[in-house]
């Protein structure tokens, strides 16, 4: 066999994260304040592949370079390639086939989390070599995914997004491919919200009598497309961390797994974990409740915050009730304002969503 490639789809609309993804790519947005599509370039480098591409779409593409870099630093070597235009993961297929060339590879979705790695799933693929090999897991929503059934332990249809699903299995964002799935990427048509669809050309290698191998994943797995999703991968990752103190506690208690980046000040106030303080925050007089990440050089003052991810520098100040499932994007800042007229004053961006006490 070839050596595997990597191929890691970080372009994409981002439409359902808006507004952070107004002006940022969703797949930057941090888990336990790592950016989620790091989690996915050091999948693939525990798994042994070093060659990695990553698609980026033109308006996010820079961020996402500037951020990963070359790879050196995760021990592998990043090539980008940009695609035009979202027009779906198969159309991701065809955008990086230059840089695929005949090599299988591990197709990754740049906003997924899964627990585990892809190692194991890596080895099963190398040893087994069927022509893909898919990646399942039972969820209670089949309707909101692609789904595979199976006969006999074999994939004999996929569906995007079944309106009466005949399986609760669905699709999880990591795929193994041999090259022909390029054929197969170019004999589809667009679906009908306009995509090549990753599913319609899974079913053409199925159609084609390509073996197409399913396995069922035993840990979680998480798409961070929304909002809820965000935060439960940040749950999910944060039950993960162990305590570290770098920073300074002044009058302050931490409880339970709290992480403390280097340069993180807090004055009189209580954190308990799983939480992530990040470098550089400054903490006054507040409460940080579990599986709340807050980020770099971020400001909170006389407030409670849990179950939320703030991103690096933003502030909190004065808040009479607990600020909790929320995420706020960079350089945010809420706060309670004693001018008169006593009033609620707003300055936010399309597609915001504010819910008050
Ligand atoms: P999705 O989350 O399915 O699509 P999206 O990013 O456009 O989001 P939304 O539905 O909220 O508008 O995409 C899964 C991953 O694949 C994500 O990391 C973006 C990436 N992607 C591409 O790189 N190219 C594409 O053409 C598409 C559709 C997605």
């Amino acid at each position: 066999m070839h050596e595997l490639k990597g191929l890691i789809l970080s372009g994409g609309r981002g439409t359902r994260l808006r507004p952070i993804t107004h002006t940022s790519a969703k797949q930057l947005v941090p888990v336990a304040n790592k950016p989620v599509l790091f989690y996915g370039i050091e999948a693939m480098a525990q798994a042994g592949i070093d060659q990695v591409g990553i698609i980026i779409a033109p308006e996010t593409g820079d961020e996402i370079r500037a951020a990963a870099g070359d790879g050196s630093r995760f021990g592998v070597k990043l090539s980008y390639i940009v695609q035009d235009q979202p027009l779906g993961l198969a159309h991701a297929v065809l955008t990086a086939e230059p840089f695929l060339g005949d090599a299988p590879f591990v197709m990754y979705l740049g906003d997924n989390l899964l627990q585990g790695g892809i190692e194991d799933l890596v080895n099963a693929f190398r040893t087994n070599q069927p022509d893909a090999l898919i990646l399942l897991t039972p969820v209670p929503d089949p309707e909101q995914y692609g789904v595979a059934e199976l006969r006999d332990g074999s994939v004999v249809r996929l569906v995007e997004k079944p309106s009466e699903p005949q399986t609760d299995l669905a699709l999880v964002g990591v795929y193994m491919f041999t090259s022909c799935v390029h054929a197969a990427a170019k004999a589809i048509t667009p679906s009908l919200r306009g995509e090549l669809e990753i599913t319609d050309a899974i079913q053409q290698l199925v159609d084609d009598g390509l073996r197409v191998e399913p396995h069922v994943v035993k840990g979680w797995w998480k798409d961070t497309g929304r909002l809820e999703d965000m935060l439960a991968a940040n749950r999910l990752v944060l039950d993960t961390i162990g305590a570290r103190m770098d920073g300074e506690l002044i009058d302050s208690q931490v409880e339970g797994r709290v992480v403390i980046e280097p340069g993180a000040q807090l004055w009189r106030c209580t954190v308990r974990g799983p939480a992530i303080i990040g470098a550089g925050a400054s903490l006054r007089d507040c409460y940080i409740g579990p599986y709340t990440a807050i980020g770099e050089a971020c400001t909170i003052e006389n407030a409670e915050v849990e179950h939320s991810i703030l991103l690096a520098g933003s502030s909190v100040r004065d808040l009479a009730g607990r600020m909790e499932a929320s995420l706020l994007g960079r350089n945010v800042k809420i706060g309670r304002d004693l001018r008169q007229p006593r009033a609620f004053r707003f300055l936010v961006g399309d597609n915001s969503e504010i819910g008050i006490l």
